[in-house]
């Protein structure tokens, strides 16, 4: 099947073998979530393959608006927020986009009421543990970035379990930020370095980009190419910050537990129209 998009329909444009006929306009707002999800299974057709982005970093805020929203606990966004990002998970794979990374937890977040980040901790963990089998199956791997050390003993252990049991896995490779903040990775990087040349391991004049790179959490992923933020802001919140130099920033007004297919199909729209040129002019055409 394929599916192109717009803001306000999809287009069946070949064998959807259901009641549904070719070239039928169906507005998304009188389809229900499932079938918006099952129609986009495949990658829109207007969408170019060869232009995807091979690294997504999302921001996914606006788990307490979305409860608050609803008339419902905090905690409650936070739980719809991770049905969210697996099915962002599966679309990724789906749609052929390699990596994926998510802020889930940043070195600012201990600021929050005690309860909220025991009530984050505790997600985490039984996330991981209810998931592992399907992550394994889906041959996703995941990764944590982030000072870990500093985490609750047994999530650490459900972390490092998880990573050792998806090492070889390649559909996807998943990663994590918890407790993540871009100074800190970038300070320990220095000073991982600094103690390296103390040493005389290494002289000043071997450190650049690529040196440096390889002592940052993300040492074994590349860049990411776009990076999205969910629910207005405008900020980059100490994500990434030495990764995404060149990355596209997608910021969306929907709120991260609304974050659905079609969301995400109009960051890609967005993206496939952006102009990359790493600081550079585009060369004339002759
Ligand atoms: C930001 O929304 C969201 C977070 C700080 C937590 C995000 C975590 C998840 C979605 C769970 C991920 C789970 C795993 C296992 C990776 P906010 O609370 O800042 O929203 P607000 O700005 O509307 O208050």
């Amino acid at each position: 099947m394929r599916a192109t998009l717009n803001e306000t329909s999809i287009v069946i444009s070949s064998n959807f073998t259901t009641d549904v006929q070719l070239g039928w306009k169906i507005h998304l707002a009188s389809i229900d979530m499932t079938a918006k999800q099952l129609l986009l299974r495949d990658l829109p057709a207007d969408l170019d393959r060869e232009l995807l982005p091979k690294h997504v970093a999302v921001i996914m805020d606006g788990n307490g608006r979305w409860a608050k929203q609803h008339g419902l606990p905090r905690m409650m966004g936070h739980r719809r927020g991770v049905d969210t990002l697996k099915e962002l998970m599966r679309c990724c794979k789906d749609w052929g986009i390699p990596a994926l990374t998510v802020y889930a937890f940043s070195t600012e977040n201990w600021g929050r009421p005690a309860e909220e980040v025991d009530f984050l901790m505790m997600l985490f963990e039984k996330v991981l543990r209810r998931e592992l089998q399907e992550l394994i199956e889906e041959s996703v791997r995941i990764r944590f970035v982030g000072n870990l050390p500093a985490l609750p003993d047994s999530l650490q252990s459900e972390i490092a379990h998880a990573s050792d049991a998806t090492r070889h896995n390649h559909a996807l490779n998943f990663t994590v930020a918890t407790n993540y903040g871009g100074r800190q990775e970038i300070l320990q990087a220095c000073r991982s370095i600094a103690a390296r040349v103390k040493s005389g391991d290494i002289s000043i004049d071997e450190i650049d980009e690529r040196l440096f790179e390889q002592y940052l959490y993300t040492r074994e992923l590349c860049d990411p190419d776009l990076i999205i933020r969910t629910s207005g802001e405008m900020r980059i919140s100490n994500f990434l910050l030495w990764q995404i130099a060149y990355a596209e920033l997608y910021v969306t007004e929907t709120l991260w537990p609304e974050f659905d297919r079609s969301a995400f199909y109009q960051a890609l729209v967005s993206y496939q129209k952006r102009d990359r040129r790493y600081g550079k002019i585009q060369p004339k055409k002759s």
